[in-house]
C-alpha cells in the first residue's frame, strides 16, 4: 500500500506541475495521483439528497415493472457484445492461446492490436512516479467503497470510513467541489477523490464506475454519506452476503422510523432477510418488489458480476435513480434469492439536510419541488424505455 506521505507528494507534485486548480471550467477530476482532467458541464441540475427522494417516492405510483416478469427472464442486450459479460478475467490472453481467442476476446477498437499487449481492464491502485514497477503494489485492495460526499458531512463519513477496513480502496465523490480540506483525515490522502461540483451518486457512478474501471473489485459498495453505521462492520458485513449468496445487498435499516419498506427494515434477531410479508394487496407475488428482490439506493452493495449487468441497466439521465431500485433485480436472477438485507450489520439512515435546497426557485415554487418533479420525469422515462426494450426483445425472438 501507498504510504499516505508519498501519496501526499504526488498531489503536491501534481499541483505544482499541472497547475489547474483553480482551472476555468467549474468540473475538475482530481486524483490524488496526480491526474487532471477538466470538462464542460452541459448539466446543471441541481443535486438533493437521494434519501429523501426515497423516502417520499412512496408519493407515487409504484409503476409496473411486474409486467413482464411471468416470461422467462432473458439477458438484457448488450451494448457491446464483444466486451460483454464474460471479459472479467483480469489477465491477458495467453499469446499461444487457439485462434478462438484473436478472434473473440479482443475489445471493440483493440482489433488491430495483439492480443497479449490489450489491458482491458484497470483499477484505482495508486502507483508512485518511481522505483520499479513491479514494485508498487505492495498490496491489491480487495474491495470497493464509494460515498457521494460534502464537506459539511465530513465527520460522519470519517466516522464511515472507519468501518471498511484496510482492504477497501476509498472513492469520494465530491458534489461540493472541496476536496483539499479533507486531507485533515489521515485515510483521505490515499483515497480517490472525484470532483465535480452538483451531480448525483448516480451520474458518477455511471462515469467513473464503468465495470472494466472496477474490475479487479469483488464487492463495490455506492453509498449515501448520510448513515450511521454505529452498528455496522464492511468485513463482518461481507461474511453473511456470501454465506447467504446475496448478489445484491444493503444493511438493515434501523427500524424505530418511519421507512417506506418493509424489506429494507432491519429484522431483529435474523442475520439476513430476502422477502417480507407487506400489508394485504401491495404484493401481487411475493417474489417480486416491494415484498422481495429489491433494496434501496441509499446503500446498495454488489458483486463485481452483478454491477457489470447494473452499469449497463444504469441510465445516463437516471441521475437521481428514481425507480432504479425495483429495477435491479432484472440483473441478478433468481432475483428473490439474490437480492437480500443483511440484518446482523444494521445502519441509521439519519437523513441529513445535506444537499437539500440546491434545486432552482421557479415561479415561485420551493426548489426542492423542481428536483422532485424531476425525478419522477426520469423515473417514467426509465419506466418506459425498459418496457420498450423489453417488448422489443420479446418480438426479436419470436415471443407473443
Ligand atoms: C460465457 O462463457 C461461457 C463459458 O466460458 C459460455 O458458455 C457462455 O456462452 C458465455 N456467455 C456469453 C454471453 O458469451
Ligand atoms: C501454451 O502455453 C502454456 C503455458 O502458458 C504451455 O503449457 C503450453 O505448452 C503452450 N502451448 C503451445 C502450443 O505452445
Ligand atoms: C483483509 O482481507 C484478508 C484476506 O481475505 C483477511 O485475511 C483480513 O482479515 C482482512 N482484513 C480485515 C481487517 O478483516
Ligand atoms: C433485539 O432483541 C433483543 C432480544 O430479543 C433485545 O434485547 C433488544 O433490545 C432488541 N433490540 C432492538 C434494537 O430492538
Ligand atoms: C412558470 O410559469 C410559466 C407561465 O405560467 C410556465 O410557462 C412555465 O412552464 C413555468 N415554469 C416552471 C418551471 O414551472
Amino acid at each position: 500500500m501507498l504510504s499516505g506521505k508519498s501519496a501526499k507528494k504526488m498531489g503536491n507534485f501534481s499541483h505544482s506541475a499541472g497547475g489547474t486548480k483553480h482551472g476555468g471550467t467549474r468540473g475538475i477530476i482530481t486524483t490524488l495521483i496526480g491526474i487532471f482532467f477538466g470538462f464542460f458541464l452541459g448539466l446543471s441540475f441541481p443535486m438533493w439528497s437521494l434519501n429523501k427522494f426515497t423516502l417520499s417516492s412512496s408519493l407515487l405510483p409504484i409503476p409496473d415493472l411486474s409486467k413482464h416478469d411471468n416470461q422467462q427472464m432473458r439477458p438484457l442486450p448488450q451494448v457491446s457484445s464483444e466486451n460483454g459479460c464474460n471479459s472479467s478475467s483480469t489477465e491477458a490472453p495467453k499469446v499461444n492461446d487457439t485462434s478462438k481467442i484473436l478472434v473473440q476476446s479482443k475489445p471493440r477498437g483493440a482489433e488491430k492490436l495483439p492480443p497479449g499487449i490489450i489491458a482491458a481492464e484497470s483499477d484505482f491502485y495508486l502507483r508512485r512516479l518511481f522505483g520499479d514497477p513491479k514494485e508498487d503494489l505492495t498490496f491489491k485492495q480487495r474491495y470497493l467503497v464509494t460515498f457521494t460526499v460534502g464537506y459539511n458531512q465530513r465527520n460522519n463519513i470519517d466516522a464511515v470510513v472507519k468501518k471498511f477496513s484496510e482492504n477497501f480502496t476509498i472513492l469520494l465523490f465530491h458534489y461540493d467541489g472541496r476536496t483539499t480540506e479533507w486531507n485533515e483525515f489521515e485515510w483521505a490522502k490515499r483515497a480517490i477523490h472525484v470532483s465535480v461540483p452538483k451531480q448525483t451518486k448516480w451520474w458518477y457512478a455511471k462515469r467513473f464506475l464503468h465495470p472494466d474501471i472496477v474490475a479487479p473489485y469483488e464487492y463495490i459498495f455506492i453509498w449515501d454519506e448520510d448513515l450511521g453505521v454505529e452498528h455496522f462492520d464492511a468485513e463482518e458485513y461481507l461474511k453473511l452476503v456470501r454465506k447467504h449468496g446475496l448478489e445484491i445487498s444493503q444493511p438493515g435499516l434501523e427500524p424505530d422510523r418511519k421507512l417506506n419498506w418493509l424489506m429494507t427494515k432491519r429484522i431483529n434477531g435474523s442475520e439476513v432477510h430476502k422477502k417480507v410479508e407487506e400489508p394485504p394487496g401491495r404484493c401481487r407475488d411475493p417474489h417480486l418488489p416491494p415484498c422481495a428482490a429489491f433494496v434501496e439506493i441509499m446503500a446498495p452493495v454488489f458483486t463485481r458480476e452483478a454491477w457489470r449487468c447494473i452499469w449497463y441497466l444504469l441510465q445516463n439521465d437516471l441521475v437521481h435513480g428514481w425507480g432504479f431500485d425495483l429495477a435491479l433485480r432484472k440483473c441478478v436472477e433468481p432475483a428473490h434469492e439474490k437480492i437480500g438485507v443483511v440484518d446482523a450489520q444494521w445502519i441509521v439512515h439519519q437523513s441529513f439536510p445535506s444537499l437539500g435546497n440546491q434545486g432552482v426557485s421557479r415561479n415561485g415554487s420551493a426548489p426542492w419541488q423542481g428536483v422532485r418533479d424531476r425525478c419522477g420525469k426520469e423515473w417514467a422515462m426509465f419506466n418506459s424505455r425498459l418496457r420498450d426494450a423489453e417488448i422489443a426483445q420479446e418480438r426479436a425472438s419470436g415471443g407473443p
